[in-house]
């Protein structure tokens, strides 16, 4: 009788996913039920990416409670234990320090032109911008494209200096400010505000603006 192992392998258990399943069989989802309770405790949202995926059980199961799961394994054994044990859940094969997605949202509006439309004066107004951003020094790069039937496309490119919540805290605090609120919702920028709604303020921070009140002292 001989038994079906990989040996030479950098990971023995990894890289032998049925024996590292008779091993860590885990048949109440204890550990996807876990991941579940912490993401609704701690607000997590619905996108997960689980990094060291393994036999996908918990990408399985996050996305039978409708999260929006996906594994990530460098393990060729593994990934393909995953797949065909989950085919309805996607996993990539990749390693946690180098890996893509090959996702676009999120990422889009770093890597697509955003076009955008609009009738002013009787005229079509596009408006074409891309965005990239410098991570080392922090800049957000725009450059738009504002064409109107008839003339010629006008071309701009802005930079933008990117804070993170606690530096800009930081720079108020050393200018004589005290920081009152610092949050993303609400976001009257993007969606309508009404007076009526009472003030609450998210600290999410997952919105597209990050707003600070702060007050002279
Ligand atoms: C201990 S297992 C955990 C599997 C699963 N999360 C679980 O709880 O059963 C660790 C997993 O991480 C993967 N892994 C280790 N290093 C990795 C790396 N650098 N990038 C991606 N996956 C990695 C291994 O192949 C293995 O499947």
């Amino acid at each position: 009788m001989s038994i079906n192992l990989k040996t030479d392998t950098k990971n023995f258990l990894h890289d032998n996913p049925a024996l590292y399943s008779a091993f860590n069989g885990d048949y109440h989802q204890s550990m996807a039920k876990f991941m579940h309770k912490l993401l609704t405790e701690y607000n997590g949202g619905k996108k997960v990416l689980d990094i060291g995926s393994g036999l996908g059980r918990e990408v399985a199961y996050l996305n039978s409670v409708e999260y929006e799961a996906t594994g990530l394994d460098n393990s060729k054994e593994m990934f393909s234990w995953a797949k065909e044990h989950y085919p309805d859940s996607p996993f990539v094969f990749g390693d946690q320090v180098d890996f893509s997605l090959n996702e676009k949202e999120g990422q889009r509006w770093l890597s697509e032109d955003l076009l955008d439309q609009t009738v002013f004066e009787d005229m079509v107004v596009t408006l074409k911008t891309r965005f990239s951003i410098d991570l080392a020094s922090q800049m957000l790069e725009r450059s738009y494209s504002c064409s109107v039937t008839g003339y010629e496309p006008i071309l701009e490119h802005v930079r933008h200096r990117l804070f993170f919540p606690q530096e800009l805290v930081h720079y108020l605090s050393n200018s004589g400010f005290r920081l009152l609120q610092l949050f993303d919702q609400p976001s009257p920028h993007v969606k309508k505000y009404s007076l009526h709604t009472p003030l609450a303020f998210s600290t999410d921070m997952q919105g597209t603006r990050m707003q600070v009140v702060a007050q002279a002292i």
